[in-house]
């Protein structure tokens, strides 16, 4: 059951227009669909193959007559429709279907499907084939009109794509009412969507710059109406972005974002009716948190954005999903860049990669930006599809500049508006536009694996020459394993990429870069574009011994090797242009203290050496001066995630425990020996101002937040007298989430009665407040006391939980996983048993979500004999399950293979 993107072969039939009606009544769903149907003259024609899944079909017609027995067949997830006495289908013909559907069971969340009191859809990837019969593929595009009847007063909200256009009371009831809507765009049916639902409204208008009015709507769960101003506002602020950095500007009459809390994603970008999870729309300053409220920014306009990449140019097929999300997360990584902190946003960014995107690429699901093969395309909505999609976006975009990298865009637009297109066709307008040959680049495309860059520095005080030697390397991952288990070719040779460089002198600046056979320096950053497996460069009258900067705003998704003393990377924490490699240095420099300490079991404090606790000083001294946000990046110690795949990259077995030991023993040392400072910066840093989310106080909330978590390391008697009155103070208001979760966090890290206090007072007053239940599930599930396994076993029963529920889940179960690598990986088995436990479970009712979490098994061969025994145990109970599902399926079987 595996699909092969060399197997592509265009559409046999199109639908040039869908016309549906869907009917809501209590327990079920009647679904009629008029298809236009076409013989697509580059098709092969014969018959008709409709895809179809948990439909009861009722009826079926052609041009108006009911199809004889004879002339149609339902199969697995097919209806199939052939000509008459097994002749040919007419060129052109009407086909009309009736089906049942049960969305009160459709516990999935794909599909139409309900959420508390309403109905809501989700089609992407292959949704719309729940909802009724159709060739459910992207590059089959209709354009759509749909009406909707249901009770009013229970659906008092009937919404779907475009325009509405019509609307009334039921003739045969006058309790029932109805809607038309009509898109003029045609689109593939992952886009369509609908609502029936009772919401409240957020109404707005956007003017376009060429003078449209655009009416905005934000429909939300009665009650919430205070908390979507946030949203509203991100949208506005999208839309003129898009305006004035790509020229793309808004093309329907309305457009609507409708929140639901259960869904499987975080959002949906539906032709002018986005489908989002209540988690990326609603925010008020005592319910969601800095990081929610920028989270929020970066979701809407991520599905704004894709109006354009996504919609308007759409892909062939699923393999080209990176075609759509790569380029439109590099879109919504540049809004925030542009909105937010340039630096801060790229940290972050890379931090999520190396937390989510390397592990994927060194696990059993590697994977390139376009996978060749898939049982089940929803598990390729990855971080290696979508944030590694960005990264090559990105790359192209450094090669040949920002200029020419908008002309591509524009001639993108040209060729492809309207059409379901490939990644090869972006390259192409990319570079017919630039005129750069980016045939090497689309290995990137084809390739899993994160490539390794090594270094090799030299400068001549002699000739005044500073030559760098760079060699890449790329080993083959569990990918072109599988590859070659299917007897199909593995992409082979250097990638292309560019390295971006600075050379800094020891007085701190950086020296203007002339490289052989030029006339005259080029700037002082410099990008190297990379091809073959070796190449050196030399550059001219660098006047002092430099060190070199590599991989500036990281220019590329590589792991850098590159020997590097201490002192040369303090002297690039403290004088690097390039903010992120200010942060970088810093970060390498705690990776390799760490190393050390987990490879002396990381008890006790004797392995931190004191230069490193000065530059950490040293960070937190300038914190008032420097970028406050800059500085709280600086300080967050490498994650126990990531140290662990530095450990796996040196060919180790991974030691969850001492990671964690030290880790958190360096906290503690520095927290005892900068005390003062962390005092100082949190006392200078106490709110003077109504609380907003805004840059400066983002970041000064971040480092102040950042000090008193290390200040709750201190030992029990500083703690108890100075720092849990604090702690318990701030987790106690119930103004300013940020505050208060940052405060809560560290306390459930705390094994004190004044802890179980805080959770209960905690839960009490926001239990009404699911997503702020969410918050208090996760603080728990990541809390690094002993009984955690216990803790989130007990928790699974309490009755804030719910499995049915998406961001319950993730919020207990997958944060537990995913983000508490010591409890999960805990010597007996305990943390696995749990999530097999709850995979198991869960695969029955949602396939997707439990697909998810099956995926926090990818590393289990990285960890000793006796994990390994418990890992294997609770994969094979899984695999073992009756009528697996198979998302599930695939991530455990590449697990086991
Ligand atoms: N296209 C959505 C986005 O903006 C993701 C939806 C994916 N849904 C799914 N069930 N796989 O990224
Ligand atoms: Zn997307």
């Amino acid at each position: 059951n595996t699909i092969y993107l060399k197997d592509y072969t265009p559409p046999t039939w199109l639908v040039d227009t869908v016309d549906l009606h869907v009917a809501i009544h209590q327990g079920h769903a009647e679904v009629r669909a008029r298809l236009a149907c076409r013989r697509n003259p580059q098709g092969a024609g014969g018959t008709l193959v409709l895809n179809g899944e948990a439909l009861a079909l009722q009826a079926v017609s052609l041009d108006g007559d009911a199809l004889a027995p004879a002339r149609y067949t339902v199969a697995d997830d097919t209806l199939s429709i052939m000509g008459e006495d097994a002749g040919p289908l007419p060129d052109a013909f009407l086909l009309e279907t009736v089906v049942r559907i049960e969305p009160d069971s459709n516990t999935q969340l794909s599909g139409l499907y309900r959420s508390k009191d309403g109905y809501f859809s989700q089609c992407e990837a292959q949704g719309f084939r729940r909802i009724t019969f159709f060739p459910d593929r992207p590059d089959v595009m209709a354009r759509f009109t749909c009406t909707i009847e249901a009770e009013r007063e229970r659906f008092p909200q009937l919404l779907s794509n475009g325009n509405r256009v019509a609307s009334g009371t039921c003739e045969h009831d006058a309790s029932r009412h109805w809607a038309r809507w009509e898109d003029p765009f045609p689109k593939p049916a992952y886009l369509f969507a609908l609502v029936a639902a009772s919401l409240d409204m957020l109404e707005d208008e956007f003017v376009t710059r060429s003078g449209r009015t655009v009416r905005l709507a934000v429909y939300v769960e009665p009650g919430k109406l205070d908390q979507c101003g946030h949203a509203m506002a991100a949208l506005k602020k999208a839309m003129r972005w898009d305006e004035e950095r790509f020229g793309l500007e808004m093309d329907l009459d309305h457009y609507m974002i409708a929140a639901v809390s259960d869904f499987n994603m975080g959002a949906m970008e539906n032709k002018g009716l986005n489908i989002f999870n209540t988690k990326y729309v609603l925010a008020r300053p005592d319910t969601a948190t800095d990081g929610d409220y920028q989270a929020i920014d970066r979701v809407v306009a991520h599905e704004y954005f894709h109006n354009w990449t996504g919609n308007r140019v759409t892909c062939r097929d699923w393999f080209q999903l990176s075609l759509k999300e790569g380029l439109t997360v590099f879109r919504d990584q540049e809004f925030g860049a542009d909105t937010h902190s340039r630096a801060v946003t790229r940290i972050q960014e890379v931090r999520a990669l190396r937390v989510g995107q390397f592990p994927e690429d060194a696990g059993p699901m590697a994977h390139p930006v376009r996978p060749a093969s898939y049982a089940e395309i929803n598990n390729f909505y990855t971080a290696t599809v979508y944030n590694k999609g960005a990264e090559v976006v990105r790359m192209i975009h450094t090669l040949i500049g920002r200029e020419a990298f908008r002309q591509g865009m524009d001639l993108y637009f040209q060729r492809h508006d309207g059409q379901a297109v490939t990644c090869e066709d972006f390259v192409a307008a990319m570079q017919d536009a630039a005129g750069v040959d980016l045939t090497q680049f689309r290995r990137w495309y084809a390739r899993a694996g994160t490539p390794r860059l090594k270094a090799e520095g030299a400068w001549d005080a002699a000739s005044r020459r500073y030559t760098l030697t760079l060699t890449q390397s790329l080993a083959a991952t569990a990918y072109e394993q599988r590859l070659a288990d299917a007897g199909m070719p593995i992409v082979e040779g250097p990638l292309h990429f560019p390295v971006a460089l600075g050379l800094v002198l020891p007085d701190g600046t950086d020296a203007p870069l002339r490289l052989a056979g030029e006339t005259a320096p080029q700037g002082t950053t410099r990008v190297l574009s990379l091809t073959a497996a070796t190449q050196t460069f030399v550059f001219e009258d660098i006047p002092a011994a430099p060190v070199a900067s590599l991989l500036r705003d990281f220019s590329a998704p590589v792991q850098l090797d590159f020997e590097q003393t201490d002192a040369e990377l303090a002297h690039l924490m403290a004088h690097d242009t390039d903010a992120f490699n200010r942060w970088e240095a810093g970060q390498r420099l705690a990776t390799r203290v760490l190393l050390a300490g987990i490879a002396a079991g990381g008890e006790g404090d004797a392995w931190i050496p004191a230069d490193f606790v000065a530059a950490c000083g040293r960070v937190l001294d300038a914190g008032l001066t420097d970028a406050p946000a800059l500085t709280a990046e600086a300080l967050v110690l490498p994650a126990e995630q990531v140290l662990a795949e530095a450990m796996a990259g040196r060919g180790e077995i991974i030691d969850p425990e001492a990671i964690h030991r030290a880790r958190v023993n360096l906290r503690r040392h520095l927290a005892t020996q900068l005390r003062e400072r962390f005092e100082a910066v949190w006392t200078a840093l106490a709110p003077s101002e109504p609380y907003a989310p805004d840059g400066a106080q983002v970041g000064r909330r971040a480092l102040r937040n950042l000090c008193l978590g290390y200040l709750a390391e201190s030992d029990d008697a500083t703690l108890r007298a100075a720092v849990l009155p604090r702690l318990l103070a701030q987790s106690g208001q119930r103004g300013n989430m940020t505050d208060v979760i940052a405060a809560l966090a560290t306390l459930a890290n705390l094994d004190l009665p004044e802890r179980e206090t805080a959770l209960a007072a905690f839960h009490a007053h926001w239990q009404g407040e699911a997503l702020v239940v969410d918050k208090w599930l996760q603080v728990q599930a990541t809390s690094r006391l002993p009984g955690t396994v216990a803790r989130v076993r007990e928790l699974m029963q309490h009755p804030a939980f719910d499995l049915k529920n998406p961001n319950k889940v993730y919020a207990l179960v997958r944060s537990f996983c995913a983000a508490n690598p010591r409890h999960f990986h805990a010597a007996d088995g305990s943390g696995y048993a749990l999530a097999a436990d709850v995979i198991i479970e869960l695969q029955a009712i949602n396939p997707q979500v439990a697909s998810r979490l099956a995926r926090s098994f990818d590393r289990w061969r990285q960890f000793d004999a006796v994990r390994q025994g418990h890992a294997r145990a609770a994969l094979d109970r899984i695999r073992a399950c009756e009528n697996l599902a198979k998302d599930v399926a695939e991530v455990v079987g590449n697990a086991l293979k």
